[in-house]
């Protein structure tokens, strides 16, 4: 998003600026409002604080506390003590319904936090070599935090794997490489919709049973397939029409994606396509400001682990690995880039 340049803050006292700093306690009240399931109660008919207080065999005046900040943050309305959740929270973060996403906002926030705690001790310069494990390798040697996070990774993406399939044309493939697919939502998504579609997503050992157990759930076994292992070590298959990465990437460095990009384009069939989705920031970057954030964490003990690129950084990445006539497109114009091209006949 192109900032407006003028300076809107000329007669603002320091509420913005606090606003800003302690802005983590609002991420704090509403874990806990999601972790209490209080707004699945609400929604459920226990409209008023001792009624939820009874069902979560809590003392009133604690659930009074975090109802009153709900209300503060327009979560929760109060209309003479009868509570009701906010449209929004009614659609999005009651256990049970459609839209929950409730557990990827809580277990997202938590995992990203002690990231954000103490950013200055990353932004030095190196005196240790860097950590020969990245990140995602070492978080998935451990099958429960693997499990948490695949788990959590399909219930925030469900919405956007079926938006995807009406944005992006999947019919036109026969077999879909997903590289570091995760639980195989978008390919769940694509393959109810194209049933001439065959898929195989590529992901470490303790993600690919959570995604077996995921595509077994919606009956898709037959036509999704899983490799295991790190997408620079495995080989690709070669009979892939379409390869994608689906938000992987912005945890890797330049020299590390256009390695990959590269692989891809080898493997590819003649005029496959490569798709990318991830990150992607404004050509001057000055925003979308999710992405900047992303960008901001992606260094450790002043070493890059990662880095989130605009653009024109991914036309200039995609051309490096072989490909040209890059087309980039935003899926979603507050975070996500989507960019493809196809590998020459
Ligand atoms: C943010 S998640 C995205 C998952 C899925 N594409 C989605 O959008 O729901 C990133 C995924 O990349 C996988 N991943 C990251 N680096 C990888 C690597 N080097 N080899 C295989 N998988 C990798 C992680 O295990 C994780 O499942």
């Amino acid at each position: 998003m192109a900032h407006d340049r003028t300076d809107f803050t000329v007669d603002l006292k320091t509420e913005r600026l606090n606003e800003l700093a302690f802005s983590f306690k609002k991420t704090g009240a509403l874990v806990l409002a999601l972790e209490l399931e209080l707004f699945t109660h609400i929604d459920e008919g226990r409209r008023t604080v001792s009624a939820i207080a009874d069902a979560l065999g809590l003392d009133e005046e604690m659930v009074d506390r975090v109802v009153s900040v709900c209300k503060a943050l327009d979560l929760v309305m109060d209309d003479d003590g009868e509570l009701t959740n906010l449209s929004d929270v009614s659609r999005y973060l009651v256990k049970g319904k459609r839209g929950y996403v409730g557990d990827y906002l809580m277990y997202q926030p938590i995992s990203e936090y002690d990231g954000f705690k103490n950013l200055a001790q990353h932004y030095v310069v190196p005196t240790a070599p860097p950590r020969q494990k990245g990140s995602y390798v070492a978080m998935m040697e451990d099958a429960e935090r693997a499990r948490r996070f695949t788990t959590s990774g399909y219930n925030g993406s469900i919405g956007l794997a079926y938006k995807l399939t009406k944005v992006f044309d999947f019919g036109q493939y026969r077999h879909w490489l997903d590289v570091a697919g995760g639980s195989g939502v978008y390919s769940i998504a694509a393959c109810e919709r194209n049933p001439d579609l065959r898929t195989t997503i590529l992901d470490f050992p303790n993600v690919a049973v959570v995604t077996r157990e995921f595509v077994a759930k919606h009956g898709l076994s037959e036509r999704i397939a899983t490799l295991e292992g790190n997408f620079f070590d495995v080989p690709f298959p070669d009979d892939c029409d379409l390869i994608s990465f689906i938000t992987p990437l912005q945890s890797y460095v330049p020299d590390e994606i256009i390695r990959v990009l590269r692989k891809t384009h080898d493997a590819l069939t003649s005029g496959g396509t490569c798709l990318v989705i991830d990150y992607m920031l404004d050509d001057d970057k000055s925003g979308p400001l999710d992405p900047a954030f992303i960008n901001l964490v992606g260094l450790r003990k002043g070493h890059y682990t990662g880095r989130v690129q605009s653009g024109a950084e991914y036309v200039a990445l995609f051309e490096q690995a072989g490909f040209k006539e890059v087309r980039v497109e935003w899926l979603m114009r507050h975070q996500l880039g989507l960019v493809h091209a196809n590998k020459p006949e």
